[in-house]
Formats: C-alpha cells, sequence, structure tokens
C-alpha cells in the first residue's frame, strides 16, 4: 500500500457563534477577508435586502444580516454594505435548504462574508438582533493543504500479464454534507473488493487507488493519473469508478455507467455482460458524464467509467447529495452489495488466472 500526497489550493474555513455559544452552520464565501484568531464579535443588526436605505449611521461597526432575494445580486448587497462601513455581512437563505447559504463575491472584500441557512436567519433576528445580543464570526484561510491518495496493488500471479485494472473511489466529501453515499458508499465497496480478492489468483495486476480531493475539482485522480509512466499508462486495460453507489432514495432504480464521451467501452461492456450472467435485479444504462475520476484515465486513453444509480428519464441524482442530509439513513445496503458484485465479477472476469 502506498500514500500520495499532493497539494490543494488554499480555502476558506468560517465559524459563526452566537453570544450565549450557539453554532451556526456558516459558510464563509471565498473572497471572504480572514478574521483574526479570535474572529470578529460585533453586533448583529436587520439589514433588510441589503439596499442602501437598509443602513444608516447606526450599521457602521455592526455585522449585517441581510436576507437573499428580491432585486439585488449577493455582490450588491455586500457592496452596499461594505459603502455603509458594516463589519461583516452575514446573508441568509430565502429558501428551505439543508445546507447552509453558499455565495460567492468578487472583488477585494475587506470585510468577512458568507452564508447560512434560511431557519439561522429566522432564528438569528428573534435570539441575537431582537435581544440586542452579538455573534462572533470566524473566518480563517487555510494554506499549503495537501490531500492523498492511497492505492493497494495485487501483483500477478507468477508468468501472470504486465497489464494493470484501476478500480477507484473518492474518499473525500463537500463541506457540511457527511458524504455517506457520495462517496462512503463507493469507498466501502472498493474496500470490500480489497478484501475479497486478496485470496484469489489473478493474471494481472490490479490496484484500488482511493481518491482525495475529488470534490475540488477532480484533483487526487488527476494527480494519480499524471504520475503514471507512458509505460504505465499503456499497460493499463480499465478503470471502475464507483460514485454514490448505494442510495436508497426510492427513484434511483436504474444504475448508469458514465463514460465520458458517452460510448460502450470494455468496462461497461464487461459490467453488462456480468449483470447478465450472475443476475443482478437492476438495469444498467449508458450514460455520458464525468464529473468524477474516471475523467482522467479516459483522458490519457484507458477505457474507464463510472457507476452510479440515477432516476431513469430524468438522469435525477438522490436530493441528499451534497447536503448534510447524505447519512446513512439513506443508503441502501442492497445497492451497493449489487454494484460491488458487478463491478468485483466483471474485473475478476477480466484479470482472473485462467
Ligand atoms: N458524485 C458526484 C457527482 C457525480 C454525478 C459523479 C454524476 C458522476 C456522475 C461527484 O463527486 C461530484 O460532485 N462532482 C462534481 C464535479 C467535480 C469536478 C467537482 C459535480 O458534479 O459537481
Ligand atoms: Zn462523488
Amino acid at each position: 500500500m502506498t500514500t500520495q500526497e499532493f497539494s490543494v489550493p488554499d480555502k476558506k474555513m468560517g465559524e459563526l457563534k452566537t453570544q450565549n455559544g450557539r453554532e451556526v452552520l456558516f459558510n464563509a464565501s471565498a473572497n471572504s477577508a480572514a478574521t483574526g484568531n479570535d474572529g470578529l464579535t460585533g453586533q448583529l443588526f436587520n439589514a433588510g435586502l441589503g439596499l442602501p436605505s437598509d443602513f444608516n449611521a447606526e450599521s457602521k461597526g455592526k455585522i449585517a444580516l441581510i436576507k437573499r432575494g428580491g432585486d439585488l445580486t449577493f455582490q450588491v448587497k455586500v457592496e452596499n454594505a461594505v459603502a455603509a462601513g458594516v463589519a461583516g455581512v452575514i446573508i441568509y437563505n430565502h429558501e428551505d435548504s439543508p445546507g447552509p447559504l453558499s455565495f460567492n463575491v468578487s472583488g477585494d472584500i475587506k470585510i468577512p462574508v458568507g452564508g447560512i441557512t434560511k431557519s439561522s436567519g429566522a432564528a438569528l433576528l428573534t435570539d441575537v438582533v431582537a435581544e440586542n445580543k452579538t455573534v462572533t464570526l470566524n473566518v480563517k484561510e487555510l494554506k499549503n493543504l495537501t490531500s492523498s491518495n492511497i492505492i493497494a496493488t495485487k501483483a500477478p500471479e507468477k508468468g501472470g500479464s504486465n497489464e494493470i485494472m484501476h478500480v477507484s473511489a473518492h474518499y473525500d466529501s463537500v463541506p457540511f454534507s457527511p458524504g455517506a453515499n457520495d462517496n462512503g458508499t463507493g469507498t466501502a465497496a472498493a474496500l470490500e473488493l480489497a478484501r475479497v480478492f486478496k485470496d484469489y489468483k489473478l493474471d494481472k495486476e490490479l490496484r484500488f487507488v482511493f481518491v482525495g480531493a475529488e470534490e475540488i475539482g477532480l484533483v487526487g485522480s488527476k494527480h494519480y493519473v499524471d504520475k503514471l509512466s507512458a509505460d504505465e499508462v499503456k499497460r493499463s486495460i480499465a478503470n471502475y469508478n464507483m460514485d454514490m453507489v448505494a442510495t436508497a432514495w426510492d427513484k434511483a432504480t436504474v444504475l448508469y455507467t458514465n463514460t465520458v464521451d458517452g460510448k460502450p467501452n470494455l468496462v461497461t461492456t464487461t459490467a453488462n455482460e456480468v449483470a447478465k450472467l450472475i443476475k443482478t435485479p437492476s438495469t444498467l444504462f449508458l450514460f455520458q458524464r464525468g464529473s468524477s475520476d474516471h475523467v482522467d484515465f479516459h483522458r490519457v486513453g484507458i477505457p474507464a467509467a463510472n457507476f452510479i444509480w440515477r432516476e431513469p428519464v430524468t438522469n435525477n441524482l438522490e436530493p441528499y447529495y451534497h447536503t448534510p442530509d447524505d447519512v446513512l439513513k439513506y443508503v441502501s445496503s442492497a445497492k451497493l452489495k449489487e454494484v460491488a458484485n458487478i463491478v468485483g465479477a466483471s474485473v475478476y472476469s477480466l484479470i482472473r488466472k485462467k
């Protein structure tokens, strides 16, 4: 097993606490200013929709609580607040959503800025604004960050071929989402397959690639593929990528095999044959989609596909995707087993010692 470390871009991390110590989910905007280590403590005031008329001489040095929506963009709301001399801006959502509002502003913003949920906004209006209390905003800039790919390799039996099979799953998730299905499930399936394959005799090299930093732009898989030598790329026969392989959302009944060009390849054709052979219950459907770690394998010419459950016809993903609701309760063990069976049997059929 090897660990492959790589750099990832700087990022902002925000925290919001009320005067009585309650933590509020807060999403710092990418262009927010950082605060000092102790954060910024200030009185919170209701700045309506963030119109110029929502501010006055009293606003100076306080933290503005602004509602999303109306005619103004996030950018203009923030600019109006800055012009009024506020010390920080918190924008709350105007619609229900499980995670805090995420928005970006451009330019050189000199104050901390970020988003919260609609219900957090309502709670702050009653518990903090109406009570003339303060909040503490803490925004840190995290620098020199790294992530890692974890690679487990099983060598072929003596006299085997020098070809390589890659099974991948990203193990990171997005902020405010536990990532049970995206992608605890792909990670669990890959771990289980690694456990099972340990005792099988193989004719080709098998690599399990646990990928970091997928969610910030496929950074880990790009690093892994770029580190393969030209010879390794040439010897690579396929990439089976598992990402969101066990949603319990009842509408996601079809197992999509996503390829970057929408065309079938060794991965998808083998999966289809094997699914018939071992009689798994669900339909497989070939679809054109990137957005996961199979993209970089495809880029260098390795047949690659991503396995993911979706709703047929609409192609919808589960509603829990990238939210705080992506939890174990919405993971299906039957779906997990089905994908692990299809991917495991496909991989075995391609690399077993005959
Ligand atoms: N598992 C998701 C999404 C996904 C959807 C993958 C459909 C494959 C097919 C993945 O982790 C993700 O969220 N990807 C990002 C793109 C990435 C480049 C940051 C996305 O789709 O927004
Ligand atoms: Zn994912």
